[in-house]
């Protein structure tokens, strides 16, 4: 994998505090973060029910890093414009929970965004080979969604790499995203692999400082920037 890509460092906020929210996006805004990782859980699609629509208005109005936001909900073609209009610069949607991914992408597109597809652990990355033109990003789930603080899949690597090439074969301008156990130990190792934008939720809110382990994720693929 080739050496001077932008890493961006993006902290989930699932594990911070959330009666504290404005103060911990502070943390890591000192900290370095580029993008903030939000999400989105509808207990339906994953057993877990976290934030929503007006959550992610607020936050627009709080920082100005760019939102991400992370949907794990079922038809989320439903949804992902009005994500947009409450102020995400970045849209994913799950290739499992989208029979119209095409559609679901164009219109996070059209409508000012990034569009992103994610794929859970056990889905092969053959499943967004026809939609990999239309996306921005591909968030590789190294966890299975739904809650944070969960162990990385270790061979969550190789599907990175696989992905990669493919997009390196397809001469295609998509970022790799990778989201869940990601910390100071193997962040260099999915950096190498072919990830670029990296989410980490209790590795940094879970830190005695939220802004010193942006600062350390960081320096642990600085080789690689
Ligand atoms: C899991 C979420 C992740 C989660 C990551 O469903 O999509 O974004 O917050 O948390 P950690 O980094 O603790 O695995
Ligand atoms: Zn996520």
């Amino acid at each position: 994998m080739q050496k001077n890509r932008n890493i961006d460092i993006a902290p989930s906020i699932l594990s911070a505090d959330f009666s504290r929210l404005g103060e911990e996006i502070a943390a890591v805004e000192r900290g370095g973060a580029n993008i903030l990782h939000v999400d989105v859980m509808d207990g339906h699609f994953v057993p877990n029910i976290t934030i929503g629509l007006p959550v992610v208005k607020s936050l627009a109005a709080a920082t100005k890093l760019p939102l991400d936001t992370h949907l794990m909900i079922s038809e989320p073609g439903r949804y992902a414009e009005q994500f947009v209009s409450a102020g995400a610069s970045m849209v994913s949607v799950h290739v499992e929970a989208d029979p119209h991914l095409h559609r679901t992408l164009m219109s996070i597109k059209s409508a000012g965004a990034q569009a992103g597809v994610v794929l859970n652990p056990a889905t092969p990355v053959s499943a967004v080979e026809e939609a990999l033109q239309f996306a921005d990003y591909v968030l590789v789930m190294s966890v299975n969604p739904g809650f944070g603080g969960q162990k990385f899949i270790p061979e969550s690597i190789q599907k990175v790499r696989r992905l990669r090439q493919l997009i390196t074969d397809r001469q295609l301008n998509v970022r790799i995203e990778i989201d869940g156990g990601i910390e100071r130990n193997n962040i260099e190792t999915v950096v190498k692999a072919g990830a670029e934008i990296i989410v980490a939720g209790s590795a940094i809110f879970g830190a005695e400082s939220a802004e010193e382990a942006v600062k350390e994720l960081r320096n642990a693929t600085v080789q690689w920037v």
